[in-house]
């Protein structure tokens, strides 16, 4: 469990820490983004998202790169205080489905992890470049390079 702990990057990691954890693993900005998609499918604790919806500059205010009406939609299923174990889909548009929305959701502001949305800060182009690229082709997410 330790080791789990120390491998696996936190909900809330910035994107240069999510591309320094795969590194350690051997993994690539290409494997980062492929691999993410797996969260087209499952659920979320609101513990897991919380930080993003009150404080998520430890300043009291919500991540303002959270499209607004899934703010309010989160706000309802994860309250300030209580409700961590609360659960919410990763990818809304279609939970079950294991296909492209995951992608889609992100570059308009609607990634329920920290984790997920910083895949589309666009401050780094071979990254935002991938994301791009699932949105629009569905098959080259199904299997990447
Ligand atoms: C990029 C770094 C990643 C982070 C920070 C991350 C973090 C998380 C977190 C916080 C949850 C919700 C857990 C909860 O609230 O109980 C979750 C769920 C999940 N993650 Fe990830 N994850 C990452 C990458 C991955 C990868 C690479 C895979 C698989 C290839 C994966 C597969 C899943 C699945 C399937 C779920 C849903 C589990 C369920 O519904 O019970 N994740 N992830």
């Amino acid at each position: 469990m330790k080791l789990a702990n120390k491998n696996l990057p936190p909900p809330n990691a910035t994107l240069h820490r999510l591309v320094k954890f795969f590194g350690r693993q051997r993994l690539d900005k290409t494997d980062l983004v492929a691999l993410s998609g797996s969260h087209t499918i499952g659920m979320a604790r609101c513990v897991s998202f919380k930080q993003r919806l009150y404080n998520q500059h430890r300043d009291n205010k919500p991540d303002m790169t959270l499209e607004k009406r899934f703010y309010h939609k989160l706000a309802s299923v994860c309250p300030c205080t209580g409700g961590d174990n609360n659960i919410t889909p990763l990818d809304f548009a279609s939970p079950p489905k294991f296909d492209n929305s995951y992608y889609k959701l992100i570059v308009v502001g609607r990634g329920l992890l920290n984790s997920d949305q910083v895949l589309w800060t666009r401050k780094d182009p071979e990254i935002a470049h991938l994301v791009k690229s699932y949105t629009e082709n569905e098959s080259l997410f199904a299997s990447p390079p």
